[in-house]
């Protein structure tokens, strides 16, 4: 069996049920220096993508008991928040598109066929219309399409509360049961500042794939420095 089959294979829930917490690393395995690296090939700057990856990784941690994803769902998660945006140094426009086509081409990005199918699948459904579930191009049979929706749900939220020419907000999460209220403290609160960071849209992939409520605040940080 090739040990790619090996791979999707112990992807899969059922082969691995008795060991939630599992790892998979093989020479193939995707290695975030070196995808980094192709971004910054392709994009220049990274600031925003380095941030996309912090902000997921903390809503992952935090959010744990609601996905019940594995270790290894978080490095793919980690990598796609690096790669998603790849393809602005193409088309802006239609970025997610032409990103996850040049993650499926390109051969200086060492990836398993596997692995770049999930990070082009991720890249190409971050942003817009989420297919129904079973109509997701670009996986085949071997991937956990329930796993991938869920990374891409955290995905999509992470990159939401992140702007590549607005400011940067400060992040405050708390989850209570499935609430999950999140608080951007931002110096210069504008109306268009508001609109970018409390899209509800944005956030109804994670409410429905994590089953949660999401309350998104957006607050002017002379209010926390009023309140300290
Ligand atoms: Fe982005």
């Amino acid at each position: 069996m090739p040990i790619e089959t090996i791979f999707s294979l112990m992807r899969r829930k059922s082969l691995y049920q008795s060991f939630p917490e599992h790892v998979i690393l093989s020479p193939n395995t995707m290695d975030l220096g070196d995808i980094g690296r192709w971004v910054v090939k392709h994009l220049g700057d990274i600031g925003h993508e380095q941030r996309v990856l912090r902000i997921s990784s903390t809503l992952f941690d935090l959010t744990r008991e609601l996905h019940g994803l594995s270790y290894s769902a978080r490095r793919i998660l980690r990598a796609a928040a690096l790669v998603h945006d790849v393809g602005r140094s193409i088309d802006k426009e239609h970025h997610p598109m032409v990103g996850a086509g040049m993650i499926l081409r390109s051969r200086s990005l060492r990836l398993s066929d596997s692995d770049r199918r999930v990070l082009a699948f991720l890249t190409h459904y971050h942003r817009d219309e989420v297919p129904a579930f079973g109509d997701e191009e670009i996986l085949d049979e071997g991937h956990d399409r329930e796993e991938l929706r869920k990374i891409l749900a955290l995905l999509r939220t992470a990159d939401a509360l992140d702007s590549r020419s607005l400011e940067s907000p400060r992040l405050v999460f708390g989850l209570k049961r499935k609430r999950l209220k999140i608080t951007c403290w931002l110096q210069d609160v504008t109306g268009k500042v508001r609109r970018v960071y409390e899209r509800r849209r944005k956030f109804r992939l994670l409410e429905e794939e994590l089953g949660c409520a999401v309350e998104v605040d957006v607050k002017a940080a002379e209010a926390l420095q009023l309140v300290a």
